[in-house]
């Protein structure tokens, strides 16, 4: 391991050691005690991490597959007509997936580096709709933009009969999602982003309202049937066999965000839900840490300045060898991310997710700067 860059890229990202001691724990099987316990321990970070509020109905749940499989699972669990929010790779996978699966789908399309906003959003609900289903994506991974959930939820206060569904894949332990207070039915997340784990598992939130039309719909799909999944959760009874190593990891993981031991030092003592509003503040600072950087070198956001998000940000690449960039810190030890699809040397992602610390960014931007003598070369050379 010690010869390997560290991941800076927008997820999979960098696993502390003490977790992937978890993942070579012998097994339990899946029906013990054991694995009810195990289960048990991840349910209160996990309503954390999505923002439950106390006394909330909604549940929190694990499925053993990636993040895409219940971009399909929930989709199949709601009805036809659905509206999508397309502003980068991520979102409109979302929607090739709803048209794959032969559903009524609109498309908003947004531009890249841009987010939806209220007006918008409600003049397309009404003058569209109405829809069963919208899916957003809350932090695209592809552009580094954050779309605010509040807007979203005022738009659809009109539409009462609409339920939100978002992916929170690079979002969630890095950001408060508040998933009752924006009004959102149903959100998905994979753990290897700000969760910092290992892929392999899918984290899962459902409002009672998702689950109450769901149950009462005739799905398509067995295996990634979000309420088999929800209900085998609390039940403690998984459908299927798990990935029981990363089960344990998720609950270390989620139990050490909690008790503040994934702070550094001048924030430890937090627990609780301070805990991990002080590992969203911290993400917030990373973000002001990576573009105050950018903007000593001339370097612009690729989103607007307002929707920087706090775990991924997304440069501009002008002027820049994007891939000499790339290689030079690479040979210094980390490795950060390409622009993603049509944005490859033209934007470079930097992942400040997960269990980064600051001072590890600040290494990481020195060695940037240094990189970036030679990485401007070409360009300026004409
Ligand atoms: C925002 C977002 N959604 C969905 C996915 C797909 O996740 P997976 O490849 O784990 O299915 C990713 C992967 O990077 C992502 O960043």
């Amino acid at each position: 391991m010690s010869n390997q860059e560290t991941l800076w890229i927008p997820g999979p990202t960098h696993v502390r050691p003490e977790l992937l001691e978890e993942l070579s724990v012998p097994p339990v099987g899946h029906r013990s005690k054991a694995m009810i316990e195990m289960i048990e321990r991840i349910d209160p970070g996990l309503r954390l991490a999505f923002g439950l509020e106390e006394n909330s109905s909604s549940e929190v749940a694990v499925g053993t597959h990636s993040a895409t499989a219940m971009m399909e699972g929930s989709l199949g669990a709601v009805g036809a007509r659905i509206l999508s929010v397309v502003n980068g790779a991520f979102s409109k996978r979302w929607r090739d997936i709803a048209n794959v699966m032969g559903k009524e789908v609109r498309t908003l399309e947004i531009d890249w580096g841009d987010a939806v906003g209220e007006e918008l959003l409600a003049q397309e609900l009404k003058s569209q709709g109405p829809f069963d289903a919208v899916t957003l994506v809350l932090n695209e991974t592809s552009t580094g933009v954050l779309t605010p959930l509040a807007p979203v939820k005022r738009a659809l206060a009109s539409s009462p009969e609409t339920l939100l569904l978002i992916d929170v894949v690079s979002a969630i332990a890095g950001y408060g999602i508040d998933f009752d207070d924006h009004g959102v039915d149903f959100a998905l997340a994979g753990i290897n982003k700000a969760l910092a784990l290992p892929p392999g598992i899918t984290v899962m939130c459902a409002s009672r309202r998702f689950l109450e039309q769901a149950r009462k719909r005739t799905t398509t799909t067995w295996y990634l049937d979000p309420v088999r999944t929800i209900e085998g959760h609390i039940a403690r009874k998984t459908p299927t066999t798990p990935c029981i190593p990363l089960y344990g990891a998720l609950a270390r993981q989620l139990e050490d965000i909690s008790a503040g031991r994934t702070l550094a030092s001048a924030d430890r003592g937090r627990t609780g839900g301070k805990a991990w509003q002080a590992r969203f503040d911290k993400h917030e600072r990373m973000r002001e840490q990576t573009l105050s950087w950018a903007a000593g070198h001339g370097i612009q956001p690729f989103p607007r300045r307002e929707l920087s998000s706090p775990t991924i940000s997304c440069l501009s690449g002008t002027g820049i060898d994007v891939g000499a960039l790339m290689g030079g810190l690479k040979q210094d030890g980390f490795e950060i991310g390409n622009g993603y699809g049509p944005l490859k040397g033209e934007t470079f992602r930097i992942g400040h997710m997960g269990d980064h610390t600051e001072a590890a960014l600040e290494d990481l931007l020195k060695a940037a700067s240094r990189r970036l003598r030679s990485a401007q070369e070409p360009f300026s050379q004409g």
